[in-house]
């Protein structure tokens, strides 16, 4: 049976889009029941309707915290969602989603972790003069970008501008949050 998946995003939405174009040529068995964006002019919301994929915006400074959780837990509970999938999205999620979804929380990050955590990886990497920048897919724990590795891979950055170096990296990124999702939904 097709796993189901929901996608928080806070951005652009490029790899949003690497997924959502896997499961449409079949190489990712999986359904994308629903995006969760808290930023109303992000431009994944413009992907996901082209997708024709249900966006659910959530607001922090409308709602609290609390009432924001309680009916997020609903609405996955509702959509029998499977795994929850970051892409991008650009708050910590809360213990008790965490807790509840232990292990079906899979996030991507543009380092080599444990390298670089938190915000603006891929500037730290080349502020520490690094000739190589990563990627890394991993499952979620409490702790910010840090738990058990799914995948990971390299790209060269030597002799790129900046512009170079960030589409090197997302293209790496599009390419490995697939490869890593498909080994994530065979060990299902
Ligand atoms: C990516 O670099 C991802 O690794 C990080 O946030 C960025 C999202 O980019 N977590 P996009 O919105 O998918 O283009």
């Amino acid at each position: 049976m097709l796993k189901r998946a929901v996608v928080f995003a806070s951005g652009s939405g490029s790899n949003f889009q690497a997924l959502c174009e896997a499961v449409n040529n079949n190489e990712l068995s999986l359904e994308i029941c629903l995006l969760v964006c808290d930023k109303d002019n992000a431009y994944v919301i413009e992907r996901a309707k082209k997708y024709k994929i249900e966006v659910l915006l959530i607001n922090y400074s409308i709602n609290s915290t609390f009432e924001i959780e309680s009916m997020l837990l609903d609405k996955l509970s509702e959509l029998k969602i499977n795994l929850l999938i970051l892409a991008g999205f650009l708050r910590k999620l809360s213990p008790l989603i965490i807790k509840n979804y232990h292990h079906k929380i899979i996030n991507i990050h543009p380092s080599l972790l444990p390298k670089y955590k938190g915000l603006h990886a891929i500037e730290q990497a080349l502020a520490n003069n690094e000739s190589d920048i990563g990627v890394s897919v991993h499952y979620v724990d409490e702790l910010l970008d840090n738990g058990p590795i799914i995948m990971q891979d390299k790209v060269s950055v030597v002799g790129l501008n900046n512009d170079e170096v960030y589409q090197k990296v997302h293209d790496l990124e599009h390419v490995l949050f697939v490869k890593a999702l498909k080994k994530v939904l065979e060990e299902y």
